[in-house]
């Protein structure tokens, strides 16, 4: 590991962050393998509380480009080539830290402790019930989602830039209080973000816990791969390497039924254009507004990396492929995006103009005796990895 010692490009960064102010740049430091690559550390904005956020860009041999903040330990944008190496950002979010600070969709987050949903907002851990925040109602049912209404994404996380080789990257630290909208155990996380030269965008979260507790920390992005963020994605292709998909009830719960994606638009074991069947009159379909769902991904042994997703744009030929250490990857269509988010360059991020990819456990895992156990005890870390390989065709 390098210490960050060379003051190079922080003029440039600044200039490109519209929230930078100019007292951060005596702060901002970075350094870099090759002009081309490297690692800038600058401030990004402050807190309601005064509390100064970093963020880090990180760039690679090849001009992909992340930022990622301290706030939320969220990926800010990814600038990535096309099959003829022009660079766009595939992802939704703002310009600037106020954006996120009001977002409500989980923008580029590191959701937890428990992302996705928990019935009810209940679960028991050695007989003991506990209780968590309802802040979710699909079909007009109450549960728990992502972590409840203070989740990791909306608290400040604490950033450290790290280069190594071929990659760079930022480990994020936050210690989640016992009692944290509910969870039981003093819970210590840290997320790491690495961006390698080989176009490897890997995000990787570990934790470990004072008391017995339930986690699923996930990754949030919204991918469009074309770089434009008014198209939908319903034009892009979608392979899972999965043959089941969990069914749930009007509440998006999983029943415990592991439904086989043979014969149905559910079925992504080859590639599929997403569009195509996504209106059809499907039960799974109409209960999530179209694709929002868990797929249990085939193969997986503790602790391996599988092959999880694939997608692709035709029109820049860009791809992402997705491989974890997870059981499943829910595949979350942006059903609920409908214009009244505004984000980056002003742009209302429209009804299906992004789709999430996220590695994870089951969702109520908890509660379901079936699913691979969320519970982590004390003396056990969890860890979650989740690698982003990007390249075009
Ligand atoms: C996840 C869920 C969706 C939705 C989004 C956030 O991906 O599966 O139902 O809650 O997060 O809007």
């Amino acid at each position: 590991m390098k210490p960050l010692v060379k003051p190079l490009f922080v003029v440039a960064m600044c200039a490109a962050l519209s929230s930078c102010s100019d007292d951060s740049s005596p702060d901002s430091t970075s350094s870099g393998s090759s002009e081309s690559s490297g690692l800038v550390e600058s401030e990004f904005g402050k807190m309601p509380g005064g509390e100064s956020v970093k963020i880090f860009t990180l760039t690679n041999t090849n001009g992909m480009e992340a930022k990622v903040t301290e706030y939320g330990a969220i990926l800010v944008s990814l600038q990535v080539p096309d099959k003829d190496g022009n660079l766009a950002d595939v992802t939704h979010g703002y310009d600037t830290l106020e954006g996120w600070l009001t977002n409500t969709s989980y923008f580029g987050a590191t959701v937890g402790r428990f992302g996705n949903r928990i019935a009810h907002g209940k679960f028991s851990i050695d007989g003991k019930e506990y209780s968590l925040v309802t802040n979710n109602d699909p079909g007009g049912i109450p549960c728990h989602l992502h972590g409840g209404t203070k989740g990791y994404d909306k608290v400040l996380w604490k950033g450290e830039g790290f280069e190594s080789g071929s990659e760079r990257g930022v480990k994020l630290t936050y210690v989640s209080p016992d009692g944290e909208e509910g969870y039981p155990g003093t819970l210590t996380v840290e997320v790491t973000y690495t961006l390698t030269d080989s176009n490897d965008f890997v995000w990787e979260a570990k934790a470990t816990t004072d008391a017995p507790t339930v986690l699923n920390i996930v990754h949030h992005s919204y991918w469009n791969l074309s770089g434009d963020a008014n198209t939908s994605i319903n034009d892009h292709e979608l392979k899972l390497f999965s043959d089941h998909y969990l069914a749930t009830d009007a509440g998006l719960i999983p029943t415990g039924e592991k439904a086989a994606v043979t014969g149905t638009p559910m079925d992504f074991s080859s590639a599929h254009v997403i569009g195509a069947r996504v209106e059809e009159d499907f039960e799974a379909l109409k209960l999530g507004g179209g694709y929002d769902h868990a797929w249990v991904l085939n193969g997986t042994k503790d602790g391996d990396l599988v092959k999880a997703a694939k997608l692709r744009d035709p029109e820049t030929g860009r791809v992402m492929e997705i491989s974890t250490n997870q059981p499943a990857i829910q595949f979350y269509g942006g059903n609920f995006l409908d214009g009244t988010a505004t984000g980056k360059g002003g742009v209302a991020y429209q009804h299906r103009t992004a789709l999430c990819l996220e590695t994870e456990n089951y969702p109520d895992a908890p509660n379901n005796p079936d699913a691979p156990s969320a519970v982590l005890r004390p003396g056990e870390t969890y860890h979650h990895k989740m690698v982003h390989s990007f390249s075009a065709e």
